[in-house]
């Protein structure tokens, strides 16, 4: 929304419901959302009602509710609620509803309100993979994103029958915090829609034997932030994971690895189709020359101890930038750092955007207390330019933002699909 909103306002959410099976779980985003003080209006397609019956979505939201134009015509309800609106959110969203909403069709009363509405438009799709991946409703997603629209990467997981794969409506929780996304931030909301973004998070261990490893204290928070802001912004989030101590948010996809060398071919086969690479992730300098295949065990002689050889791992993030031809994509590194006799942060995190080559380099200051395992961060970005920006301590989540927020205006204007591409 282009004017600040009076903040006492209660949020005026129109919530959508497409005929599909996930149409249940619209019920728990329903008493997330009026629980947290939005005044929702629910309104329901035809088909979705084969699946949930109005008197539930009468009963929690108390209020009555229409499929069609012609009810309660009176009050010409697909033009004010459209027009009152400050998000409009359907979930699930099916092939069906994607196609109408790409199309401008307005054949019942929740596409009439798509047409009318000027709000931030959220579309949280769910159906079968095979739908999903079909060109048709991928090429309507694309359209849909060109135009502003937020269409959220369904979940990765069990499908209605046994299958599963990408289709899966995101949690309900997910949902509801992408609407208070939408609500909270204006324009910014769906910013890299359209976009493909991996980030790295967590650290890698290196095995010495079956038993132990090489670690380091990493926890993932921050990466994982990074990538659940990319994922609200409309972005297509790989996520490869070393080790996170906290969930994966659900909207993206989840590769997880152990050591460094799994996380550089994971980073790198991601990294081919991406416009943002993030690396986030704490990756170990080094690894055991050899690791033993059975428990290393202590003899009676301290003479024969064992001594740690170690060699060096890859340099993911160098590595990206020495493969990459021209300025996609994007590369940012992050770097914790101390400050010591050779130089302060700030100069040793300067050193070290000039030594990796990558665009952004976001620093902090870590120790005993600072940076790790912390629901707050602190960091300066750094940009190959010359910029520093300075983000004084806030939760890992501000920081993802202003990370994104870095990020975007680096990026290429995105690509319109056009009509003949469809
Ligand atoms: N990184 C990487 N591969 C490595 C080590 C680090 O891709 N083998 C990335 C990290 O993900 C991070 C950035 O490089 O984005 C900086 O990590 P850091 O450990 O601070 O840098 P190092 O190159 O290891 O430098 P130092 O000698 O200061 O440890």
């Amino acid at each position: 929304m282009s004017t600040p909103r009076d903040p006492q306002h209660t949020p005026r959410v129109v919530l959508g419901v497409a005929g599909g099976i996930a149409a249940y779980k619209a019920a728990l985003l329903l008493r997330e959302l009026t629980e947290t003080g939005h005044d929702v209006t629910v309104v329901p397609t035809a088909a979705s009602e084969r699946f949930v019956g109005r008197a539930t979505w009468e009963a929690l939201s108390g209020k009555p509710v229409a499929t069609d134009v012609w009810s309660h015509a009176d009050q010409v309800p697909h033009v004010r609620l459209g027009r009152h609106a400050d998000l409009v959110v359907v979930a699930p969203a099916t092939a069906d509803l994607l196609a109408r909403a790409a199309h401008g069709l307005a054949d019942d009363l929740l596409t009439n309100v798509l047409l009318t509405a000027t709000c931030p438009v959220l579309l949280a799709p769910a159906m079968h993979t095979e739908m999903w991946l079909n060109p048709a409703v991928q090429a309507n997603v694309a359209l849909l994103r060109s135009r502003g629209v937020t269409v959220l990467e369904p979940a990765s997981g069990r499908l209605t029958g046994a299958d599963s794969g990408p289709g899966r409506l995101p949690e309900p929780a997910d949902v509801a915090a992408a609407c208070r996304r939408l609500l909270g931030s204006g324009a910014r909301g769906y910013d890299l829609a359209g976009r493909r973004v991996v980030v790295s998070a967590g650290g890698t261990r290196e095995p010495l034997d079956p038993v132990r490893f090489l670690g380091n204290r990493s926890s993932g928070r921050q990466g994982v932030a990074v990538a659940a802001a990319a994922a609200a912004r409309g972005a297509h989030v790989t996520l490869v994971t070393a080790h996170v101590e906290v969930p994966a948010p659900a909207a993206v996809d989840v590769v997880e690895v152990q050591t460094a060398a799994q996380l550089a071919e994971a980073v790198q086969a991601a990294a081919a189709a991406a416009d943002v690479v993030v690396m986030a992730a704490a990756v170990a300098d080094f690894r055991p020359a050899a690791r033993a295949d059975v428990k290393i065990k202590k003899s009676d002689d301290p003479a024969r101890d064992p001594v740690v050889v170690l060699e060096r791992n890859p340099d993911v993030l160098a590595g990206l930038v020495a493969a990459r031809a021209g300025a996609s994509p994007v590369i940012v590194g992050f770097a914790a750092e101390t400050g010591d006799e050779t130089g302060s942060v700030l100069e040793h995190g300067r050193a070290k955007l000039a030594r990796k080559g990558c665009d952004l380099l976001v620093l902090n200051e870590v120790g005993e207390t600072k940076g790790f395992a912390t629901a707050t961060n602190a960091v300066t970005i750094l940009g190959r330019d010359g910029t520093e920006r300075e983000v004084p301590e806030a939760s890992k989540d501000v920081v993802a933002d202003a990370v994104w927020d870095a990020v975007v205006p680096m990026l290429p204007p995105p690509a319109v699909p056009t009509t003949g591409a469809l």
